[in-house]
């Protein structure tokens, strides 16, 4: 195993989305009467000369990632074929920083980079602290007890003898610092004493262990400035031009973007595409309606109700599967076997017996769906809300040193949201620019309304201010 997949193990969270949540168009916001779409097209590019590109390689709005966790609260009963009941605890929230490294122009039109990110925990935005602790489904246990079921008949008597020895337990009381960031797992540790390459995971096990101060892997993207047409594209991903997780060549497809801007000039029959590392998987949003934000007019793109539906209910997802109930996506193979599912928080858009399968879930689409809202002449995001669940499969606990009975569930584990705060950003920051549209500089009106733009002023392209970028609106 190298050291890459153990990352991507030890992570066993979907943490971040790949879509990248930032809301980059609120930062400066500027219209052109004239020149419009040249303008647009030099602009939204990525080339160092173009008015985007430190936003593109330093994301400069604030943007956080709040994170809730299903605590368990019978797990006794559970152990003796009861039904479930859990309590949603949080949110706990991180503030994220990105930015990209090793960025790397190829000859070829291309761009390679890999994005670094990083959090912090926001103790007043958050309910609780990281010291709290709480109930959960222990992954390793009931993922081990998944993984044994093909292996030999003395590794079960083993890793049976092994959990009840060190005394690891169905389902664990951890602090939310050690659920996230890593705690020394006995098991883990003894496993790899005897069995070294059996776990692709070397000392601390967390849902977010890794995460932080690490990247997303190598990206190389059309920056779309020879040609046009394949604009943001991602042409690979860690030098693959598709993925090997899946089952079919479609569902393998590496399609659309890196997640953070869009090919500019939409219409409602846009959609948008792109790959997320972290589910292993290119996913597509699509149009929903018009609408305005602080002011900018925007297109909003949701997720499809087919987004994790299984195979028999939209066919092009059966490379995913095998399935269980439509609404949740498989992801063991992206996660090293653990059997853990993908779907939107709460069982949102799942089949209603999955939430109806544990007490305490409540699906509605106003707190659990995903969007984001896009400048569609910019292909820029300007407000978004992206909201995944983590689930486990739990079917059976014999073979892990306990007795009971358990009854197979899908148990939810933890649903995350990452939010981009760029209302506040955009108002802070609006300004207009002064100039001609002969020369670098432009002849702009303000965008967000005559009260910003007696309060906005000018300033010369490009770039004005550092980390304060230049767009182009029209409407
Ligand atoms: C990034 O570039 C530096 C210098 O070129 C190199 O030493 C380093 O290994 C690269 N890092 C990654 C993760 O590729
Ligand atoms: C462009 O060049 C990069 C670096 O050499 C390479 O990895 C990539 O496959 C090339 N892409 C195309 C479309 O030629
Ligand atoms: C992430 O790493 C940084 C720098 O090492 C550290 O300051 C920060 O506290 C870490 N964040 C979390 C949530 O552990
Ligand atoms: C979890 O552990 C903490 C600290 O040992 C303890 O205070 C708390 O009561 C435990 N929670 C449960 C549900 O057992
Ligand atoms: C990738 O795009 C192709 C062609 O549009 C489509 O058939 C396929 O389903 C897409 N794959 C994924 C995983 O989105
Ligand atoms: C999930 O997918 C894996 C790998 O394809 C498969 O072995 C496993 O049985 C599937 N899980 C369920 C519950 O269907
Ligand atoms: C797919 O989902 C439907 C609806 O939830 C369900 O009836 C069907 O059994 C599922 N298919 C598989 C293969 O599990």
């Amino acid at each position: 195993m190298g050291g890459r997949s153990r990352t991507r193990w030890a992570a066993v969270a979907l943490g971040v989305t790949g879509l990248l949540c930032a809301v980059l168009g609120a930062v400066m916001i500027v219209v052109v009467p004239s020149l419009i779409r040249q303008q647009v097209l030099k602009n939204v590019r990525i080339d160092p000369s173009s008015l985007s590109f430190s936003m593109w390689k330093e994301i400069p709005v604030p943007f956080y990632l709040s994170v809730y966790f299903f605590e368990v609260l019978n797990p006794e009963e559970i152990l003796k074929g009861g039904k479930p009941e859990v309590q949603e605890r949080g949110p706990y929230v991180y503030r994220e920083f990105r930015h990209k490294i090793n960025i790397t122009f190829n000859n070829n039109d291309t761009v390679s980079f890999r994005e670094h990110r990083s959090f912090q925990f926001q103790p007043a935005k958050s309910q609780g602290s990281e010291s709290d602790y709480i109930v959960l489904p222990n992954i390793l246990v009931l993922g081990a007890a998944m993984m044994m079921e093909n292996r030999p008949m003395s590794l079960k008597l083993m890793m049976t003898l092994a959990f009840s020895t060190l005394g690891e337990r169905a389902f664990m009381n951890r602090t939310v610092g050690e659920i996230m960031w890593g705690y020394d797992d006995p098991l883990v540790n003894l496993i790899n004493k005897y069995f070294p390459d059996m776990l692709p995971l070397k000392g601390k096990f967390g849902l977010f262990a890794e995460m932080n101060n690490s990247d997303s892997g190598v990206f190389t993207v059309f920056t779309g400035v020879k040609d046009f047409s394949r604009i943001h594209l991602v042409d690979k991903w860690n030098g693959l031009s598709k993925v090997n997780f899946w089952h079919s060549d479609q569902c393998n497809m590496i399609n659309g973007t890196s997640g953070q801007m869009w090919a500019p000039f939409m219409n409602p029959e846009s959609s948008l595409e792109f790959y997320s590392p972290e589910a292993c998987r290119s996913m597509k949003l699509i149009y929903q309606e018009p609408g305005m934000f602080e002011g900018i007019p925007t297109y909003r793109f949701v997720a499809p109700k087919t987004l994790f539906a299984n195979g028999s209910v939209y066919p092009p997802n059966e490379g995913f599967c095998p399935c269980l109930e439509s609404g949740i996506q498989n992801v063991s193979t992206c996660r090293f076997g653990a059997p853990l599912f993908l779907s939107h928080p709460h069982f949102l858009n799942a089949d209603p017996v999955l939430a109806e399968a544990v007490a305490g879930l409540h699906p509605d689409p106003e707190e659990h769906s995903l969007f984001l809202d896009v400048h569609p002449v910019t292909g820029i995001p300007m407000n978004c809300s992206v909201k995944l669940q983590l689930s486990i499969y739990v079917k059976s606990i014999k073979g892990i040193g306990q007795t009971g009975k358990i009854q197979p569930v899908v148990l939810p584990l933890m649903w995350f949201g990452e939010r981009g705060h760029g209302g506040q950003a955009a108002a802070d920051v609006l300004h207009t620019a002064g100039a001609d549209a002969q020369g670098d500089a432009l002849r702009p009106v303000c965008a967000a309304g005559p009260g910003r733009c007696a309060a906005a002023r000018p300033h010369h392209l490009p770039g004005a201010e550092p980390g304060q970028m230049l767009f182009i609106l029209e409407w």
